[in-house]
């Protein structure tokens, strides 16, 4: 499957690895279809094996590289967050609206995926190179968004998945978002809202767009 991976890369992709994304993201067993299941596995161990990251637990627990901080937690809370908001959204509307044309696991998948390109956009290395020569490549490159598209296209995910990870955050402005990332983007836009409103983010990464106009 990963022909053009690095001897680095395929060393790394071993069982353990599996073993240790099922753990810190628990969620994926909500995944009814085996397939998409083992997928979206592939999808977290790639992008791990990639960075210089060996866990989920070591990225920071940022929305952005420096913005939108807790002040407690890990990545994984956040993922496992705004993945279990929106299985309760999905449910909740799915069982008072039956006639919603929704996808339970493709929520779930998506909302495991969402970010699975952040070890990418938030790896030391990688933010060191383009800091260094911001002519050549951009800072970042690609955001976490892009890169995460490319990573679940890259290990078959359907592109329900990949266009979750596109399209969760700003760049979903650009396009008619589908059903189940609606229902990730809200998710994930109410829990930074709300971890912001309960005093649980770092006032000094507050992102500008949480700002409010006057201070009381
Ligand atoms: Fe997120």
């Amino acid at each position: 499957m990963f022909a053009t991976e690095s001897d680095t890369v395929t060393r790394r992709l071993t069982p353990a690895l599996r073993e240790q994304v099922r753990h810190e993201l628990p969620e994926i067993a909500q995944i009814r279809d085996d397939d998409l299941r083992e997928k979206v596995i592939s999808a977290w161990c790639l992008a791990l094996a990639r960075s210089s990251y060996a866990s989920i637990r070591e990225i920071p627990p940022e929305g952005n590289p420096g913005s939108m901080r807790l002040i407690r937690g890990d990545q994984t809370d956040h993922i496992r967050g705004v993945t279990r908001l929106a299985i309760a959204m999905a449910d909740e509307l799915a069982t008072t609206n039956p006639d919603l044309p929704l996808n339970r696991d493709i929520v779930v998948a998506g909302g495991i995926c969402h970010d699975v390109g952040k070890p990418w956009e938030f790896d030391p290395e990688n933010r060191k190179r383009w800091q260094g020569a911001r002519h050549k490549a951009g800072v970042p490159s690609l955001r976490h968004p892009a890169y995460g598209a490319h990573l679940c296209l890259l290990v078959g995910l359907p592109e329900e998945v990949a266009h979750i990870a596109a399209a969760h955050s700003g760049e979903g402005e650009l396009l008619v978002r589908s059903l189940e990332n609606t229902i990730v983007h809200t998710a994930d836009i109410g829990y930074w809202s709300i971890m912001l409103a309960g005093g649980l983010i770092d006032p000094d990464t507050i992102a500008g767009k949480y700002k409010r106009p006057i201070s009381l």
